[in-house]
């Protein structure tokens, strides 16, 4: 067996630690699931994103317990969905997580998008500082929230969240967004990392690069979030592509390089046009 490959870590605003590269999971369900969850894991990554609308919380649990590496070496992260933002349902929805999962605790536990029309993410926020404090989750956090939902969280409840998970690749680098979390202390995760499964990777801009690098066009593009300081969710199936996508630590893009892909973002950059301050999920 290969040696598994080490991540990183760094320290976040209320003192706990997160890799700087973790595994998506969208779309990893049932016992194929449960097994590249497993491989990746073997594989090295100490980082896992779910959530409760990914329908595989269980897949994940399952993948931890066939992994072989004990529980307190795993960051596992979950999330809140749009139709439990009220206080009540958002406690039930997190306990009801922790048993579909089957841990004591998450690491990390966001909500899922701000949801500003039905406007109850203040509720759900109290009830995720509730939730910490009881010991459920160890680092609470936010996922698609704009300045202006973080500045009202923080506003009505005093506490800031130690994240946030937006979606970051070369079509859409967020560097408005990246300067104000940097002030604010708050680490960004980036989603859909390296652009689903759009054209992305064929981008002529990324492809030159790559072959500058002697690297796969994936291994450039989770290169360059590391260097701007996100923390990319690759999210692959395959054992061999997981390892490929840890394998970022043993070279680096020159300042030349990170402009180059930087400058292939657009306005509407955006895969799916998600666009937090109108988009709501539930
Ligand atoms: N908070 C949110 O609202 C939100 C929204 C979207 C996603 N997410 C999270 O972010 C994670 C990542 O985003 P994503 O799943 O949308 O997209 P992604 O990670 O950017 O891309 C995943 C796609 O890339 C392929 N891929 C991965 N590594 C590859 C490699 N080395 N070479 C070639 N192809 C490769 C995968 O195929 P294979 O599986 O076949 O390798 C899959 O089709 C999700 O899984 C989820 O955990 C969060």
């Amino acid at each position: 067996m290969t040696q598994p490959h080490t991540v990183p870590e760094r320290t976040l605003l209320d003192g706990t630690t997160l890799p700087e590269l973790g595994l998506g999971t969208y779309n990893l369900r049932g016992t194929a699931g449960a097994e590249a969850v497993a491989a990746a894991i073997r594989s090295g990554y100490r980082l896992l994103d779910t959530a409760y609308n990914y329908e595989n919380e269980g897949a994940v649990g399952a993948g931890i317990a066939a992994s072989g590496v004990d529980r307190d070496q795993l960051r596992v992260t979950s999330k809140l969905p749009g139709r439990y933002h009220r206080y009540d349902q958002a406690v039930e929805a997190v306990q009801e997580s922790l048993y579909r999962a089957g841990v004591d605790c998450f690491d990390l536990y966001l909500i899922h998008w701000p949801n500003p029309k039905q406007g109850l993410y203040t509720e759900a926020w109290q009830a995720l500082i509730d939730l910490q404090e009881a010991g459920l989750l160890r680092s609470i956090g936010v996922s698609n929230f704009l300045p202006e939902h973080l500045d009202r969280l923080h506003r009505e409840t005093g506490v800031m969240p130690s994240v946030n998970q937006i979606e970051i690749h070369p079509w859409f680098p967020q560097e408005d967004q990246l300067s104000a979390h940097a002030e604010l202390g708050i680490a960004v995760q980036a989603w859909s990392p390296v652009g689903r499964n759009s054209q992305l990777q064929q981008e002529p801009v990324i492809r030159g690069i790559a072959e500058e690098l002697g690297r796969s066009p994936v291994q450039t593009i989770l290169r360059w979030h590391i260097q701007r300081g996100t923390i990319p969710l690759p999210k692959s199936a395959d054992p061999a592509r997981q390892r490929e996508n840890l394998a970022v630590y043993d070279f680096e893009l020159s300042e030349d390089q990170m402009e180059r892909i930087t400058g292939l973002g657009r306005p509407d950059g955006r895969l799916a046009g998600q666009d937090p301050a109108v988009y709501e999920e539930f």
